[in-house]
């Protein structure tokens, strides 16, 4: 009889220690766990799982390496460009072109996009299938970097990381500057950028573009003031930008078969920059994505577009 009671009471101990546990690990996982953030849509986002992440933009894939990120990425999109170990990772398709079977059969547990990411009736699919879709505030500055970079941060409890990565953006936007400065006494360039991925897809850039942003973070003058966003090349825009100088993202130009394509192409021919040989190309991630090498992109952009200016800058 007294075993039976001694058992029953130790079974409600047990039991006690049990419900006490679980309550633990209740209270556990919704403190650590679980994150509710408010994404740049405005979207309240649930995370619950960083493990199986998918990123769709290079800009964001970028910083997830750069803050030591990577083990939790299962596949990213095309414009994923660098670092070089990204190549191995599935791609779900170019993040400017989406589609949710190509994102959701990679079963993610969380997908993190930069702005720039659609069509936007994909991102409401995505949504609807109850994968927590977090889109990154992306602003096309040196402080929005910073921003894009705490956001990812906040995500995956790197802020430590996050603050070591900015100092060093700092640093390199300081360095970019002495450049800048020694721009600063010679006449502006007009630089037209044109986006290309073959013959058949030719943009310019507007005001409040990414490539507006670089031309003018570089000292330079954007070519074309007429109109905003990335707009379809036509002759009679090359014509009136009369740009000294073409800018191209390495690809691009490569999809237009190099320099000598350039021949063929809508009034570009026409402008002064392509009679004097000013045709500058970069890579498109380091260009374009505002990514933690923004400062020496600035950099070098500028050296390109102000030939002489590094000789001014190296010697002060
Ligand atoms: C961060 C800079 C950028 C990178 C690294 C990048 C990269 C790429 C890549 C890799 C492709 C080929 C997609 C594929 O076949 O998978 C592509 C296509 C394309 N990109 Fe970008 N891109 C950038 C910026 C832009 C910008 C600023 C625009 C302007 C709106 C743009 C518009 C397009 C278009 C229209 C296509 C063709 C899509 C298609 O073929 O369906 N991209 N880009």
């Amino acid at each position: 009889m007294a075993d039976i009671v001694w058992r029953k009471e130790e079974r409600l101990k047990r039991k006690g220690i049990f419900l006490l546990f679980s309550l633990f690990s209740f209270l556990f996982s919704l403190s650590f766990a679980q994150l509710t953030l408010t994404d740049a849509a405005g979207t309240e986002v649930t995370i619950t799982d960083t493990s199986k992440t998918i990123t769709l933009g290079g800009d964001i894939t970028e910083i997830m390496y750069a803050l030591g990120l990577e083990e939790n990425l299962v596949a990213v999109d095309t414009s994923s460009l660098y670092p070089a170990e990204t190549e191995v990772l599935p791609k779900v398709g170019y993040v400017r072109d989406l589609s949710a079977e190509g994102v959701l059969s990679l079963a993610p547990s969380l997908i993190v996009a930069t702005g720039d990411a659609g069509p936007p009736e994909v991102l409401q699919q995505l949504r609807d299938a109850k994968v927590p879709l977090f889109i990154v505030p992306t602003e096309d500055s040196v402080d929005g970097v910073k921003t894009k970079i705490d956001t990812v941060a906040s995500i995956f409890g790197a802020e430590d990381r996050a603050e070591d990565l900015k100092r060093q953006i700092d640093l390199d936007i300081a360095e970019a500057s002495l450049y800048a400065d020694a721009a600063q006494a010679k006449a502006k360039p007009k630089v037209l950028f044109i986006y290309a991925r073959g013959a058949g897809t030719l943009l310019v850039s507007g005001t409040g573009t990414s490539a507006d942003a670089m031309i003018n973070l570089a000292g330079a003058a954007n070519a074309v003031t007429e109109f905003a966003d990335y707009k379809p090349l036509t002759a009679e825009a090359a014509v009136t930008a009369a740009p000294d100088v073409l800018l191209f993202l390495a690809r691009g130009l490569e999809s237009l078969g190099g320099v000598e394509g350039i021949a063929a192409l809508p009034g570009l021919p026409l402008t002064p920059a392509y009679e004097n040989g000013c045709v500058v190309a970069m890579d498109d991630l380091y260009l374009l994505g505002f990514t933690p090498r923004v400062g020496q992109a600035v950099k070098d952009l500028t050296i390109a577009l102000y030939p002489d200016v590094a000789d001014i800058a190296e010697s002060d």
